[in-house]
């Protein structure tokens, strides 16, 4: 399985998912994109040996011509899985249709709930027990495509913004490499807007 991650921060998720597909046979992050020049994740990368690109989507007019340029470079390594680790830019629906499929997103909330940004402090002003990140395909729907797998938390009284978010961060660092693995391993497809895990319906 050829993996591409697209990330534009510190890479942790990355990192944790290049740790993990090590211990797998045929199962490769082939290339690293960042849309930011001072990525840390873009340091993780050429430390494990890993091409790594920068494209800056202000060189582009619009969305549409960043995106081309995009798809342009991620083609040019054939990935079977195309993973966004905390990439902040939307993608066009004609990005999305491209990799359909074979494209998944983390998001630091149990969706549906919280889509969006700044989803930590949204969950405590609702005095939200449970709180954590979902791992879902990528649909057209801004992170609303169907969810693959979650990790969940128990938010106590004590809790503040950053102590939810580094929580949660830990256990995205967990569930990210089940799904990949699970991708990998050909136990996960999507099929009519559906997440199938070993051939049964989630
Ligand atoms: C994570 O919180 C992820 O849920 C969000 O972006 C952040 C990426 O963190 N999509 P890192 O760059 O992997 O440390």
């Amino acid at each position: 399985c050829r993996i591409v991650v697209l990330i534009s921060g510190s890479g942790s998720n990355l990192q944790a998912i290049i740790d993990s597909v090590k211990e797998q046979q045929d199962v490769n992050v082939v290339a690293v994109i960042s849309n930011k020049a001072d990525a840390y994740g873009l340091v993780r990368a050429k430390q494990a040996g890993i091409a790594t690109h920068y494209i800056d989507h202000r060189q582009y007019e619009n969305r549409q011509l960043f995106d081309q340029a995009l798809m342009a470079l991620i083609d040019q390594y054939e990935p079977d899985l195309l993973v966004l680790a905390g990439f902040m830019r939307i993608l066009t629906e004609a990005f999305v249709n491209h990799y359909l499929g074979h494209l998944i997103n983390i998001h630091p909330s149990l969706l549906p709930k919280y889509p969006g940004l700044n989803t930590h402090q949204r969950a405590l002003d609702a005095n939200e027990r449970e709180h954590g990140c979902s791992v879902h395909f990528v649909t057209p729907v801004l992170d609303g495509g169907p969810v693959i797998i979650q990790g969940v938390m128990a938010i106590e009284s004590r809790m503040d913004k950053q102590h939810l978010e580094e929580r949660v961060h830990c256990i995205e660092h967990k569930v990210y490499p089940i799904a990949i693995k699970w991708f990998a391993e050909q136990q996960l497809a999507l099929v009519n807007n559906s997440v199938i895990l070993n051939g049964q319906i989630l």
